[in-house]
């Protein structure tokens, strides 16, 4: 995924490729193991054009993002890579925004930018929403976190099961990387079996990601399942996957993000639960 961003002072840059492209599908069904220690994917990086240019672009961007510049080294004191997830990180350092409003991001040197990136699709009804605030707002007034239940969680099971015909009942979790964990976990206690399937290129959270199929490793972080990867949207690469017996579970995405927005067709997609 890649993401335009054209700052207000006349500046442009393009931030991207945050973990794109295919890489050729090199085996089938490659299991890894415990202890993984490389990174599965590069950081992304700004201005990654050679020469001449991308020099010029690079201090352009230093010259323009001086109280980045400064953030950043605050930052990175207290914080790993002066970040909360390091896919927000491209060098030489990011932009740090003050404010976000509809489409437009503003950072801290007073750029305005235009946001073609809608964290990650998260946001994708833009910075801020009136909605969703005064939703917020009105749900605050009446206390959180009360450390006991509550009538506004059967309401939105509710509403989740409805919308979604697969889904019978709902454990609300904090992030997708713990509802995996939990889902995952579950699938394993349940069958007593211990693999776990993925895709090449699949990230289901912060301790779940995985890279090219030949990787030896893949993220430094992962959880120690014994995970089975596989090729993305393959079904020979599905036959091989299925024929482990002692497999628990799969997880896939019907779109894959960060492999480069890829579709699973729908012989790969309805093998499994798209998370
Ligand atoms: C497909 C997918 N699964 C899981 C996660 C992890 O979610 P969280 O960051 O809430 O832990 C993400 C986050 O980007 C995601 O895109």
């Amino acid at each position: 995924m890649s993401s335009r961003l054209r700052a207000a002072g006349g500046g442009e840059c393009t931030v991207g490729t945050l973990r794109g492209g295919r890489e050729p599908a090199a085996s089938v069904g490659r299991e890894t193991q415990r202890g993984n220690h490389d990174r599965a994917d590069p950081i992304p990086t700004i201005g990654r054009r050679s020469g001449r240019r991308g020099t010029a672009a690079r201090a352009s961007y230093v010259a323009q993002h001086r109280g980045s510049a400064t953030a950043n080294d605050r930052a990175r004191v207290v914080m790993p890579g002066g970040n909360t997830r390091s896919v927000l990180h491209f060098d030489p350092f990011p932009f740090r925004v003050t404010s976000a409003a509809d489409a437009t991001l503003i950072d801290v040197d007073g750029h305005s930018y235009v946001d073609f990136c809608g964290n990650y699709t998260a946001g994708l009804p833009g910075h801020s929403p009136g909605l969703v605030r005064d939703a917020i707002i009105e749900a605050l007034d009446q206390g959180w976190a009360v450390g006991a239940t509550h009538n506004r969680e059967i309401e939105l099971a509710e509403l989740v099961c409805e919308r979604f015909a697969s889904i019978e009942q709902v454990r609300f979790t904090n992030s997708g990387t713990e509802a995996n964990l939990m889902a995952i976990g579950t699938a394993l206690h349940h069958t007593g079996r211990t693999g776990v399937g993925v895709f090449d290129h699949a990230y289901h959270g912060g301790v779940l990601g995985f890279g090219d199929l030949d990787a030896e490793h893949h993220h430094p972080l992962n959880v120690p399942h014994r995970f089975i990867v596989a090729p993305f949207d393959d079904e020979a690469g599905l036959d091989g996957l299925f024929s482990d017996t002692d497999l628990g579970g799969v997880v896939i995405e019907a779109v894959q993000g960060s492999g480069g927005c890829r579709r699973a067709g729908p012989s790969s997609a309805s093998g499994s639960s798209p998370t």
